[in-house]
């Protein structure tokens, strides 16, 4: 096994996952929406895959979702909605970087 520093300089991780209204989860609030609109905006900003947006397949706190976490910032959101997107590309996804 080889170790190396990670190759990106920063990793957003959205829950996707979907339980179908069978338990909470990230699903019930579009998650999947929520990371799709997010790697657009990076990918258009042309920071992808520098900062890199990728889905998670739970977080471990569906009962909050949509769960976020972004590393290296250490920071974790909860309760993201689809009007949440704007501020989050502002903070996160700057254009011109
Ligand atoms: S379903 Fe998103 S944290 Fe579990």
């Amino acid at each position: 096994m080889k170790a190396d520093k990670i190759p990106y300089e920063k990793q957003i991780f959205v829950c996707t996952n979907d339980k179908k209204g069978e338990k909470p989860s990230c699903g019930d609030h579009k998650g999947e929406e929520i990371f799709t609109e997010l790697r657009k905006i990076a990918k258009d900003r042309g920071l992808h895959p520098r900062i890199r947006v990728a889905q998670a397949k739970c977080l471990g706190q569906c009962n909050m979702g949509v769960n976020m976490m972004v590393y290296p910032d250490n920071v974790w959101h909860n309760g993201i909605r689809l009007e949440d997107i704007g501020t989050i590309a502002e903070k996160y996804l700057p254009q011109g970087k």
